[in-house]
């Protein structure tokens, strides 16, 4: 038992730490289970980027680590484990000035280009077609591939997808098979161009949209393969761009993009830092991040004026939060590290997803591995695996689960004459009737106690999953790799046929009831 003095130094510590409780009252409705929460919203981004495919999935031969072929195993492992549904390919900026042919073939004689988007560094192509689905099969996922529009010609795009996708004997399909794969390699999703109103080219949406329709053209459905074409959509808040896609576009694309990145200071010049922050710009980043919520309704609105049945996907293919590259570090590769507060900038983000899953059919976290958000971070043979990283572990239970509209008013995170709601939160079924609720708490200080009425749910039972730590400046290490990591969560139960629980201030909770 807890001695009384303990006792007192405990609530002594929470009354100088200023833990309070506020509370929730939540209703979930199962008998209004008709959308899928598609498996694809958990998808990944690897660009040709600073360490994310080379010294990330693809490292030197010396390397003393598990591999097949040159790829890294345990990051296989580890990304396989969080079922990994699609993984976007090779940009990013990088795919408007990739040249599909110089990736095929002998790997000693491919030729050598300037990565200029990032950091200026040579790129000797020894990671190319082959080997990106190669890794998808490892790992396996879908292939997501982004064409080149900004500086590719119609003709190349076409011969890449002809490439891929095509059965029938040709001089392109001929050099697949030479190369070792005499099979169609069957890629569906289809991005042409990226971010095209920068650095895919800085067209205006009426050029892109004219641009989009020819490209798209001959970039042929094979037999056995249609693709989901997959537009370039907006920056952020630009909802002419969306406006006119849809317009000129609308259903002629499988998918419209939509790129936005959680700055903790708002300011591209000095986003701050990853790690050294105070409970102000943790607000702030929050604040951003919560923004996600309101850009993808006001994207969405615009799409159901032109695509009422909702056809069309919104693919947010990047995501996640940008800060200042870590110190030391060359700031063309974008190396950050993950804290506590990223996991919340993750947990909401998902739960931002899966309540639009009317519409959002696809997202794409930027990226994978040792650039921007990170799921997992490499030191040579050290890798560890990122609060973010445990976030994708939790959720993958609501991957392609039947999604469970959640109505609940949140008390508020304050600071100062600010205000935000603390709490957010999404559901679902899944196909052996177990309903799992993600809860993301995002107060720094206080925790909430939330009361659920579920109707239309059979359950005797709950048990839940915790991602919490003592500060949300908090970082896994390559010293400490474990310092954030999933535990078993005691603070839920059952009252009467209501759920009742208790979650810690900055947590990200997942309850099982069966
Ligand atoms: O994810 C990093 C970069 O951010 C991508 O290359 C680009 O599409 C975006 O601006």
């Amino acid at each position: 038992m807890r001695s009384p003095l303990k006792l007192s130094i405990l609530l002594l510590f929470l009354f100088f730490k200023g833990y309070s409780q506020s509370s929730a009252t939540l209703a979930i409705t199962a008998d209004d289970a008709k959308l899928t929460i598609s498996k694809h919203i958990y998808g990944h981004f690897s660009e040709h980027l600073g360490r994310c495919i080379y010294d990330g999935f693809w490292v030197d031969p010396k390397l003393n680590v598990p591999k097949t072929d040159r790829i890294r195993m345990d990051i296989v492992n580890a990304l396989v484990k969080i079922k990994v549904p699609n993984l976007r390919w090779p940009g990013g900026c990088f795919a408007d000035e990739y040249h599909w042919r110089d990736g095929i073939g002998p790997r000693d004689q491919r030729p050598k280009m300037v990565n200029t988007n990032w950091g200026g560094v040579s790129e000797d192509n020894s990671f190319g077609t082959h080997e990106f689905l190669d890794l998808c099969k490892l790992l396996k996922c879908e292939p997501y591939i982004a064409g080149n529009m900004g500086s590719g010609t119609v003709e190349e795009m076409a011969k890449w997808v002809e490439y891929l996708n095509c059965g029938a004997e040709t001089t392109v399909t001929n050099m697949r098979k030479a190369n070792g794969h005499p099979d169609p390699f069957k890629v569906t999703f289809w991005g042409v161009g990226n971010e095209s109103w920068g650095c895919g080219g800085n067209m205006t949406p009426e050029f892109y949209s004219d641009n989009y329709r020819r490209y798209a053209t001959y970039a042929r459905n094979y037999p056995g393969t249609p693709l989901k074409r997959i537009a370039s959509g907006s920056n952020g808040k630009d909802y002419n761009w969306t406006e006119v896609c849809m317009k000129k576009i609308g259903t002629q694309m499988w998918g419209l993009t939509l790129h936005w990145y959680t700055l903790p200071t708002g300011n591209w010049s000095k986003k701050g830092s990853a790690t050294s922050f105070d409970e102000d710009q943790y607000f702030n980043t929050m604040k951003n991040c919560w923004e996600m919520d309101d850009i993808v309704a006001k994207h969405s609105a615009i799409m159901d004026k032109y695509d009422p049945n909702k056809r069309v996907a919104l693919v947010v293919d990047e995501w996640g939060i940008w800060t200042d590259v870590e110190p030391g570090t060359n700031p063309g590769f974008l190396y950050q590290q993950n804290s506590m507060r990223d996991a919340l900038v993750a947990g909401t983000t998902l739960n931002i997803f899966n309540n639009h899953c009317d519409r959002v059919k696809m997202a794409n976290l930027a990226q994978t591995i040792n650039v921007l958000q990170a799921l997992i971070l490499t030191d040579k043979e050290k890798m560890l695996l990122t609060p973010t990283y445990h976030v994708f572990d939790l959720y993958k239970v609501h991957q392609d689960a039947k999604y469970l509209p959640i109505k609940f008013t949140s008390p508020d995170y304050v600071v100062g004459d600010k205000k935000i709601p603390a709490l957010n939160a999404s559901a679902s079924i899944d196909s052996n009737k177990v309903v799992h609720i993600s809860l993301v708490n995002i107060d720094n200080s206080k925790s909430i106690n939330i009361r659920t009425a579920l109707s239309g749910v059979t359950w005797s039972s709950v048990t839940g999953q915790i991602l919490t730590s003592a500060k949300v400046t908090d970082i896994n290490t390559f010293d400490k790799p474990g310092n954030i990591k999933i535990a078993s969560f005691a603070g839920a139960k059952k009252d009467g046929n209501e759920l009742v629980a208790d979650l810690p201030p900055h947590s990200v909770v997942v309850l099982e009831l069966k």
